[in-house]
């Protein structure tokens, strides 16, 4: 009768194994929306989510995310962004052709934006004005021209 409890233990031990491994499998599967994504296919970014729909989406109290596309010369979404001032936003960046830039002069947000990767920068805004958003790698005879504008109402 012992030996049935012990076998009783260890299956439903193996079970419980099971069980926890499918969950972490599937987890990875499908990630939860605010997973960090560090890398994409850059012949694909227009068909891979969330960047198949660059744009500024509220995802908290004055908690924005701005997912954003860099290419040559510009950036999407390419209407203008309008956020609240006191509003943190995080920006997720990548680029479908070479590296770009991704500067907003007077904030501590200037990263790289590099094909295959995914730029992270948050900056919370505190100050209303139009802070411009510009690029600062050379990418090509445009480059001067790239650049975009959030306003901080
Ligand atoms: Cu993009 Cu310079």
């Amino acid at each position: 009768r012992l030996e049935k409890a012990w076998l009783t233990i260890g299956v439903s031990m193996l079970a419980v194994f099971l069980l926890v491994l499918g969950v972490m499998t599937f987890g990875r599967g499908i990630a939860p929306p605010n997973e960090h994504i560090h890398h994409i296919d850059p012949t694909k970014v227009s068909e891979t989510p969330p960047f198949d729909k660059p744009q500024l989406t509220k995802i908290g109290d004055n908690l924005y995310k701005a997912v954003m596309v860099a290419y040559a010369f510009g950036y999407d979404p390419q209407e203008q962004m309008e956020i609240p001032a006191g509003a943190t936003v995080h920006f997720e960046i990548t680029s479908s052709d070479v590296v770009h830039g991704f500067e907003i002069p007077g904030t501590n947000v200037n990263v790289m934006v590099t094909p295959g990767e995914v730029s992270h920068v948050s900056h919370t805004f505190d100050k209303p004005g139009e802070y411009l958003i510009l690029c600062n790698e050379y990418c090509g005879i445009a480059h001067e021209m790239m650049k975009t504008t959030l306003v901080v109402k």
